[in-house]
């Protein structure tokens, strides 16, 4: 037909005929399978095109048009309201969707744009003004608000709601169940992601989560947004970053995993976010706690529960694969060859020593400022723990006082890197091996820690790792790990750590029963991927505890990191006056705070027999009676650090001069 042509209403069109451009065609018209029709034309309301058809440029559509797959629809097609295009593919499993195809009909606004090859499945509504360009997709059940743009080969899966005026660009790829708010803004190729299975398991149809964006969000290009993330309202996701936790609102991302670098300018702001903090009510509402741990656990719920239904599943309970799978990770991240997973951080000592042959009539040089267990496994093996002092700036053990406690019966030093910090190895090294002691590191706090490049557990002859719940690494219960590079004590260690056997019922060593339950490994093999962002976390926070102290630094003094310390901030620990008064203060303004530990060990009771008494060690009492550990785990958020450093400054103040 050539152009401007009239067809009237309730006419048959039949298969592959050719519409001229600027044809008018009727309302109720059924236009036959493979129909081309030109640029310009105009058809009126209650029309079937039938599959296969191509549409020109600029045809007008009236509303409640049917139009059947495989249609292409090209560049300035306007579609009516109520109109169904394509149909819902057979496959769609994770669609939430009724089955078997039986959709609402697709609703496509006044004044839409729909370009070529762009494909819209029933069950799907675009508000009006909303521009679908040439070959995105929009999937079943998708919400699209009005003057919303759908870039050049971009997608909305299933599901998804977006809010009005968002922009999602060329090649974004927005996954089923996401939430974007109004106005958000997606820039080419980012992506988010709702499958924490990565496709592994039908069960993850189950467990996905989409991603939300609250208004005014912007995700720069190529980031990827993980499962259940919201991305708070005016937050800005730098490009090319991998979001893994929740960004609060107003931040500025940055990285892999991304990490909050500024504020969003208030001027740059279209929507007012005022006092968005969720653990802030009033002024004086907020409550911080020292840490949570529910916080981290919510997040990864669904693996958890996979995992710990795997160990159920297959009725291995001690030890197993997961246990093996955990020792070589460990092993990994320490930098050794052996890693033997124990049931607690206690043992790992325990057996440490045992393994280094330390006994009755040894003596073992060590801290007295940490944690009991550390002098306590000493005794364990019927030896003598011989403190010495610590340096005050960085509370690990001091190395020039090591040689004058040296004598005939000592048999190794065990040196703590007490809060996530590494000790100074090198000269503890240096005078072990000049006396073949044993160096036995204590690297319970300090998972992932380095010292001048190189990972602890790798810097003596064994180490002990503590997986207590609080830890960097933390299981559902008690779990430790013993590592180490040397192929003899690792082989010692594993027997001793099953009551002295290799071969069932046989016992060639006095050995203990200390032993991993193969569902603590199973927790920590999904968190220890996690560790080394949690790390970034915890040293981006303290970050924020330096620069807010600058202000206050005469009256509280920072944690000192000397060079070549890569300190993994289990604890941000400061030293304040009047420290037990400072913290009940803080206790009343809704902060916790921990004292590790108020009394050294050479003052413990359970070691009056070993003769020491008030001033031998002057810097560990000193350090006792001062130090305060702030709130510091990876999910505390940025305005609850703000309201402790607040208060905590403001007491400070108070303090100042007294
Ligand atoms: C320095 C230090 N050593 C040893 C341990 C003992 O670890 P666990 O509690 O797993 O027995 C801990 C744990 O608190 C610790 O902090």
């Amino acid at each position: 037909m050539g152009t401007e042509g009239c067809i009237h209403g309730t006419a048959i069109i039949a298969s592959s005929a050719v519409l001229g451009a600027g044809v008018t065609i009727g309302a109720h018209t059924l236009i036959g399978e493979g129909v081309h029709i030109d640029d310009g034309a105009s058809i009126g309301c209650n029309v079937v095109i039938e599959a296969e058809a191509r549409v020109g440029r600029s045809v007008s559509i009236d509303g409640n048009v049917i139009v059947r797959e495989g249609t292409l629809i090209a560049d300035d097609v306007a579609i009516g309201a109520n109109s169904v295009l394509g149909q819902r593919p057979t496959k769609a499993k994770s669609s939430t969707l009724a089955p078997s195809g039986i959709l609402a009909p697709l609703r496509v606004g006044e004044g839409c744009q729909i370009g070529v090859g762009a494909v819209i499945y029933a069950g799907s509504e675009i508000g009006s003004g909303s521009f679908v360009a040439d070959g995105a997709q929009v999937r079943e059940g998708c919400q699209l608000g009005r003057n919303v743009i759908v870039g050049h080969a971009a997608t909305g899966e299933n599901d998804c709601e977006i809010g009005d005026g968002a922009r999602i660009q060329t090649s974004a790829y927005i996954t089923a169940l996401s939430k974007l708010g109004k106005n958000v803004f997606i820039a080419p190729m980012a992506c988010t992601t709702n499958d924490n299975f990565m496709g592994r398991t039908e069960e993850r149809f189950k467990y996905r989560k989409g991603v939300t964006v609250e208004d005014g969000g912007r995700i720069g290009g190529n980031a990827v947004v993980l499962p259940g993330v919201t991305i708070g309202k005016e937050a800005v996701v730098g490009a090319g970053s991998v979001v893994t936790r929740d960004v609060a609102p107003c931040k500025i991302v940055l990285g892999t995993p991304a990490r909050v670098v500024k504020d969003v300018p208030p001027e740059q702001l279209i929507y007012s976010v005022k006092s968005e903090c969720r653990h802030r009510e009033g002024p004086s509402a907020m409550q911080v706690p020292s840490f949570d741990l529910t916080r981290q656990n919510r997040e990864l719920r669904d693996e958890l529960m996979a995992a710990i239904g795997e160990v159920m599943d297959s009725g291995q309970f001690i030890l197993g694969d997961s246990v093996e799978r955990l020792e070589e990770a460990i092993a990994e991240i320490c930098g050794v060859k052996h890693a033997i997973a124990v049931a607690n951080g206690s043992d790992a000592l325990y057996l440490a020593l045992m393994a280094a042959d330390v006994g009755p009539g040894d003596e073992v040089i060590t801290t007295p400022f940490t944690f009991f267990a550390t002098a306590g496994s000493i005794v364990r093996v019927g030896a003598k723990p011989v403190f010495c002092d610590i340096d005050p700036k960085t509370f690990n053990i001091d190395p020039t006082q090591i040689e004058g406690k040296v004598t005939a019966r000592t048999k190794a030093v065990l040196p703590v890197h007490l809060y996530g910090q590494s000790a100074d190895m090198d000269p503890i090294n240096e005078i072990a091996g000049r006396h073949g002691l044993t160096v036995i590191e204590d690297a319970a706090q300090a998972i992932g820690a380095k010292y001048k490049g190189r990972p602890v557990g790798s810097l003596g002859d064994v180490a002990c790792i503590s997986f207590f719940p609080t830890k960097n690494l933390g299981a559902f219960g008690d779990a430790g790990m013993v590592v180490t590079k040397d192929d003899a004590l690792a082989e010692r260690l594993r027997m001793l750590r099953t009551h002295g056997s290799k071969k069932k019922y046989y016992h060639e060593l006095l050995g203990i029963n200390s032993r991993l339950d193969t569902l603590q490994a199973a927790v920590l093999n999904v968190k220890v991927k996690y560790l080394r962002g949690w790390i970034e976390d915890r040293r981006s926070l303290a970050e924020g505890y330096d620069r807010g102290f600058a202000p206050a630094a005469n009256a509280a003094r920072r944690p000192v990191s000397p060079e070549g310390a890569y300190h993994v901030y289990h604890q941000y620990t400061i030293r304040v006056p009047h420290r037990d008064a400072v913290q009940e203060e803080l206790k009343s303004r809704g902060v916790g705070s921990t004292v590790y530990y108020p009394l050294p060990l050479h003052l413990q009771p359970v070691f009056e027999n070993l003769g020491y008494k008030l001033g031998d060690f002057p810097e560990s009492e000193k350090a006792a009676a001062e130090v305060l550990s702030l709130p510091i785990f990876p999910e505390l958020e940025t305005c609850e650090q703000e309201y402790v450093l607040e208060q905590l400054c403001d007491i400070l103040r108070s303090y100042a001069g007294r």
